[in-house]
């Protein structure tokens, strides 16, 4: 099992960065042996318990039998975005986790939940404790449309949104507005269709999940009857995949709204595309032109919400109510495209459309923020420079995941791309780029510093408490889990 250690930061005789600890150590393993080992065994933490961290984790305790890997994350709980942005419609995505926890219980994984790096520690500090640092910690932010009326009531960002019905702590207070029954949302990712999802789907469906009872709550009562996912380019460029649009076309209750004259000529280019868009442009034509069997027909037209794509419309503004007050339309201009394919760019006609509608969802991707200015960071790419996980002219410096590469890319992706990370470290530890002769002090020297700064870090078992309580309260209403929606409830949980 893991070492449980967040009772630590209570124990009196504590030593201080770089000092002799002499704490018994019998309920705290990995501690004990970080600190009687004479050999030194690399000490790696990683910023960030998402998909990146724990592949990262992962792979280096199975390939290092000596390496301690500790995992600071700045929420109570773990696991990034399996937590918080993947739709509650997917629990099969969510397995992941277990394999995860595996890691966590290693006993030379340690969780280290409720710190943000760059906050309660710095960067400089854990470069002082540990051999290596590194950041996965993801896109935490949203990309803006810049356009006049963004901000106005009734616009949400897509991370929020999700946050907020996935129970992420930040977002629970959003309460957006159902009221109109026309939704637009701008981009044609995984993630639009996600909310259109959530937006259009029976409620007797999303009962099931671990949607937040606030968000089933506001959910059932939506008047929300139509959503247009609309995109700038083409239906060559959407760039959602086949599995969640075949998902859409299916779902109960609603019918797709799609004008088939935006794929009337796509059969002269469909036989050269390369297999999986090609797949995926099928079924787009096949969805908005095939005369549907007479099941389907009969299941369209009692189906009383709708869904449609709208492509070539850029936003230019968010068209307010009357008073000013809230969101009332978007304005779109229509585009053309420049170029082939998946490079095509889309150009303003000077042409407009308006779409009258009562709720924005802005779905243009997600964005990575600089952690420190000690850390190289490409603000127009929004990563961390790095050539295969080392972070440029930084020794001792790594990044994997969303970070590492920008905010593209499923669960898998992330994997492979934080699996070659942690093989670059390897290949440092091994080569001696990484030096790791001198001893380091790893999760205790911070300990001290964090009981300094009255943060209470969160360990993997006080998590395990956290995630029991939610799973009884799930039980009680039929669903997998209810998530708690506020960090101070969490913690006074693990506190008791
Ligand atoms: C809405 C949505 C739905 C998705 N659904 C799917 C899906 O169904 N299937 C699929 O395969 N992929 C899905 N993905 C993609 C998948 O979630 C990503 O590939 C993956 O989560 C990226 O992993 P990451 O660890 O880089 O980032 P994240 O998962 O975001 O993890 C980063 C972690 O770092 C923490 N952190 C941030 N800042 C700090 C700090 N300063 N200090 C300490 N910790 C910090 C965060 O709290 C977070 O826990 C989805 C993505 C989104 C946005
Ligand atoms: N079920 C799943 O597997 C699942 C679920 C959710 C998310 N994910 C993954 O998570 C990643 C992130 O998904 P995402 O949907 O946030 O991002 P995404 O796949 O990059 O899609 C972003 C969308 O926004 C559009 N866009 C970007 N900037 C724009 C602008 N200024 N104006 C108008 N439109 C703009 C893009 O159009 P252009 O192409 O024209 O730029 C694109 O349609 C993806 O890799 C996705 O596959 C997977």
């Amino acid at each position: 099992m893991s070492p449980r250690c967040s009772w630590l930061y209570r124990l009196p005789g504590r030593a201080l960065l770089g000092g002799i600890r002499t704490l018994p150590t019998t309920r705290c393993p990995g501690l004990h042996r970080s600190l009687t080992s004479s050999a030194h065994p690399p000490q790696i933490c990683i910023v960030g318990s998402g998909p990146a961290g724990f592949y990262t984790a992962q792979h280096l305790l199975r390939h290092h039998t000596q390496a301690v890997v500790d995992i600071y994350e700045k929420l109570p709980v773990p696991f990034g975005l399996v937590r918080f942005g993947v739709a509650p419609d997917h629990p099969e995505v969510k397995n992941v986790i277990n394999t995860f926890t595996q890691t966590a219980h290693s006993e030379r994984c340690t969780f280290l939940g409720n710190v943000t790096v760059g906050r309660d520690v710095t960067i400089e500090e854990l470069q002082t404790a540990y051999h290596a640092v590194v950041l996965s910690y993801g896109a935490e932010d949203k990309r803006l449309l810049g356009i006049p009326g963004e901000n106005l009531p009734g616009v949400y960002s897509a991370r929020d949104f999700v946050g907020w019905y996935n129970g992420l702590p930040d977002n629970r207070h959003l309460s957006p507005d159902f009221s109109a029954e026309t939704a637009v949302i701008l981009g044609q990712g995984n993630v639009a269709l996600d909310i259109a999802r959530i937006l259009l789907s029976p409620i007797d469906l999303l009962k099931k999940t671990d949607i937040t009872q606030t968000a089933l709550d506001a959910l059932s009562n939506s008047r929300i009857r139509k959503v247009w996912l609309v995109g700038r380019r083409g239906p060559l460029q959407v760039a959602f995949t086949i599995k969640e649009l075949r998902e859409m076309i299916i779902l109960p209750g609603t019918r797709p709204a799609n004008n088939p004259s935006d794929y009337q000529n796509l059969g002269d280019f469909i036989k050269d595309l390369p297999r999986p868009r090609k797949r995926l442009t099928e079924l787009l034509v096949k969805a908005a032109l095939e005369k549907p069997g007479e099941k389907e027909a009969l299941r369209r037209s009692q189906s009383d919400r709708e869904w449609g794509l709208r492509f070539l419309r850029s936003p230019v503004a968010v068209l307010p109510s009357e008073d000013g007050k809230k969101a009332a339309g978007i304005r779109l201009s229509v585009t053309r495209l420049e170029g082939n394919g998946e490079n095509a760019v889309a150009v303003p006609t000077g042409e407009t459309e308006d779409i009258p509608c009562g709720l924005i969802l802005s779905s243009i991707g997600y964005k990575s923020v600089p952690i420190s200015s000690s850390v190289p960071f490409l603000h127009k790419n929004g990563i961390i420079p790095n050539s295969m996980g080392r972070v440029q002219d930084a020794p001792g410096l790594y990044c994997s995941g969303w970070v590492k590469r920008g905010p593209t890319g499923v669960i898998a992706t992330t994997m492979t791309d934080s699996f070659d990370t942690a093989q670059s470290l390897l290949e440092d530890i091994k080569s001696g780029a990484l030096n790791y002769s001198e001893n380091r002090l790893g999760a205790s020297a911070i300990r001290e510093l964090l009981l300094l700064r009255g943060i209470q870090p969160v360990s993997f078992s006080d998590w395990e408490k956290i995630d029991a309580v939610e799973a009884a309260r799930g039980a009680e209403v039929g669903k997998p889990r209810e998530k708690i929606l506020d960090p101070e409830e969490m913690l006074q949980l693990v506190c008791r």
